[in-house]
């Protein structure tokens, strides 16, 4: 399964998704690694493994819909069939989001449907949640709003800050997003209307 990771920022996620394939735990091949930002630490993670680091900024094309447009085109010269956004920090245009859709997954630092969109830890403090934790879901045209394929609860506890808080999400974001991949690139994920059924593991053979 031929797989791309869309990340701005320093990347931890996709080091994640490096470390499980280069584990054997993931049968994926990382393709390339698509940054809006041509300083990204994660393009630098991706360098050092050997992985395509493509920077593609937005101030060189007109807007939003023709920046994608470029993205999408490497995507699909490199016959890239899934896209992982990992802190890719842009909104991808509607054209995007259809183009791959049900290929595009992105993680989220929280139990969506609450508190979609940014500092979604500090939102989860702010409003006082007992249990928070992550999301990794299909991207439709919405913000945060598409069919949910993993979750897993990470406990608030009284003296966190925004910054303790993220932290002990982001380890468990870091076994459940390339759990995630793995359920797609094995065919067990199925979108029925809202929902993502996730399919039973083949039985061994023999
Ligand atoms: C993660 O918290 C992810 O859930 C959110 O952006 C952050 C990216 O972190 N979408 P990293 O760049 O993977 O370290």
């Amino acid at each position: 399964m031929r797989l791309a990771v869309m990340a701005s920022g320093r990347g931890s996620n996709l080091q994640a998704i490096i470390d499980a394939i280069e584990a054997g735990q993931l049968p994926a091949q990382l393709v390339c690694v698509v940054s809006d930002r041509p300083e990204a630490y994660a393009l630098e993670r991706a360098r050092r493994h050997g992985i395509e680091a493509l920077a593609v900024p937005a101030r060189d094309l007109p807007d939003r819909q023709a920046h994608h447009d470029r993205i999408a085109e490497l995507l699909d010269q490199r016959g890239v069939e899934l896209v992982a956004l990992a802190g890719y920090l842009r909104l991808v245009p509607p054209r995007f989001v259809a183009r791959y859709r049900w290929r595009l997954m992105n993680i989220h630092p929280s139990l969506l449907p609450a508190f979609p969109g940014l500092r979604a830890q500090e939102q989860a403090l702010a409003y006082g949640v007992k249990v928070s934790g992550c999301t990794v879901h299909f991207v439709d045209e919405g913000m945060d709003s598409g069919p949910i394929i993993l979750q897993r609860a990470v406990p608030v506890l009284d003296d966190d800050t925004p910054e303790r808080l993220a932290a002990r999400i982001l380890e468990e974001e870091h076994r459940l997003y390339p759990e995630a991949i793995r359920l797609y690139a094995q065919g067990r994920l199925r979108v029925v209307g809202r929902r993502v059924h996730i399919l039973p593991a083949p039985e061994p053979a023999g």
